[in-house]
């Protein structure tokens, strides 16, 4: 079996920090202390200098659409592509999504996981369940002895099918998860009202109007609908991909009223605004929910030092330049933007800058803290003996320009372009392997794990 000694880099988790060595053996951690004599060890043990780098736990980006068929297109990045950038970018794990066929929920979950088999990194899934039928429950069960621990609801997209828009069929599902132990997570945006406003509308469809056409109200009130449910039935529910100081306001209220809510945002809510929807390239940054104002990245970043949110992820569903462009009405322009690579060195900057979130709180957020929620701690999120070494090391002093040279997405562009960050990933391991390194990918297609939640 063969070992990796990573040796003197600063072990950050989300409890300390400290300067220490970390032997792995095979697929696991087998070590970790201040300091490793080489001389005990195997003698063809690898000898990795991590002087001056920070060894995290393998990252995790809890909310991608890898390979998502949509609206009669394919996002830019399937598998291969996805796990490739994954790597550059420290991550070692993604938690993507089974649609729901609408009539097995099994069914829909063997279809995505047979499709996922090229992944080079490890993977999660959460289930869509978009409709509700009487015997759901036991599919349900089905789908968590698969290995699910969540379910993905929508609040919107009646359009495309995806609302159960009857709350009292809604309240069921909720319940049958509660029972079975499945989170639930839901993409909050109130569809009637965002019907009503576009009933009434007498503007454009320019990319800008995509804000006001989708409006924070509407993510408010989904919220305290859902959260609502949560309530009555004293169950936890997880707000994907959080856009709104109104839906932050929501979510205050409901954790007054004792309600758990767990909150996830993404750095495109917390660092871009709405007036990257104006000009030329306005098409590149429509993703729904829409891009809000500077008040609401403020917001989400104060919540976001203060504890209130419990994970950064990216929704990571990237279109190309061209199929981005290829319409400038925001009702047909394909929503979402790439992520995943850039979300450590984004949220390390703001980290740096703010002065006011500290590495284990960055570890807490994107590695830790998903993993946890999701059922894959400690195995992955940690580097506790025993455990798989997913890891990943990051030069915190390293300086660089996001733009499209720079990163690795097929999308061929960033939503982050010209971004001055600190912090790159220099090595990414999965289970012992090294999958990324000198910016060099190494991952292997199909050599990506499905991993099965446990509670
Ligand atoms: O526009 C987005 N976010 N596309 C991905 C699907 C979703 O709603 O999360
Ligand atoms: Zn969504
Ligand atoms: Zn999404």
């Amino acid at each position: 079996m063969s070992s990796i000694l990573i040796k003197n880099g600063l072990v950050v988790d989300t409890e300390w920090m400290r300067r220490s060595d970390i032997l792995i053996s095979g697929s696991k951690i087998k070590r970790v202390a201040p300091s490793i004599d080489y001389n005990t060890l195997a003698p063809d043990t690898t000898v990795v200098k991590a002087d001056g780098l920070c060894v995290l736990p393998g990252i995790i980006d809890a909310h991608t659409h890898y390979h998502l068929v949509s609206r009669g297109t394919v996002t830019a990045d399937s598998f291969r592509e996805g796990s490739r950038l994954a790597a550059f970018g420290g991550v070692t794990t993604v938690v993507d999504f089974a649609d729901d066929n609408k009539s097995s929920l099994l069914d829909s979950l063997h279809l995505r996981r047979k499709e996922m088999i090229p992944m080079a990194i490890d993977y999660a899934l959460h289930q869509g369940v978009y409709k509700f039928r009487a015997d759901i429950k036991k599919e349900m069960e089905s789908i968590k002895r698969a290995g699910i621990g969540a379910l993905k609801i929508f609040t919107t997209y009646k359009d495309v099918g995806y609302l159960v828009d009857d709350r009292e069929e809604l309240k069921s599902i909720f319940k049958d998860a509660r029972d079975l132990g499945l989170m639930v997570t839901v993409h909050c945006e109130d569809d009637d009202l965002i019907t009503s406003i576009s009933s009434s509308w007498h503007g454009s469809y320019k990319p800008i109007d995509h804000a006001a056409l989708r409006p924070a109200e509407a993510e408010a009130k989904a919220i305290e609908y859902v959260g609502g449910i949560a309530r009555e039935l004293n169950m936890p529910v997880y707000i994907v991909h959080l856009s709104s100081k109104k839906g932050l306001e929501a979510v205050r209220k409901l954790r007054m009223e004792g309600v758990k809510v767990f909150v996830e945002t993404t750095p495109h809510y917390l660092f871009l605004t709405k007036e990257k929807l104006e000009g030329e390239d306005g098409p590149l940054y429509v993703m729904t929910p829409p891009l809000r104002e500077r008040e609401d990245n403020e917001a989400l970043q104060e919540a976001l030092i203060n504890g209130e949110i419990q994970v950064v992820a990216t929704d990571h569903c990237s279109f190309t330049r061209e199929q981005k462009l290829s319409s400038d009405d925001c009702r047909t322009i394909y929503p979402g933007i790439p992520g995943t690579e850039e979300l450590l060195p984004l949220i390390h900057t703001f980290g740096l800058t703010s002065g006011r979130l500290s590495l284990s709180q960055i570890v807490n957020l994107l590695s830790t803290g998903p993993a946890k929620l999701f059922g894959l701690y400690p195995e992955k999120g940690s580097l506790e003996v025993g455990t798989d070494a997913d890891i990943t090391l990051f030069d915190p002093d390293c300086s660089w320009t996001i733009n499209k040279d720079t990163i690795h997405s097929a999308a061929g562009y960033s939503a982050y372009e010209g971004f001055s960050v600190t912090g790159k990933v220099v090595m990414t391991y999965l289970r012992g392997r090294l999958i990324m390194g000198d910016d060099i990918y190494l991952g292997l297609n199909g050599d990506g794990k499905y991993l099965r939640a446990r509670r």
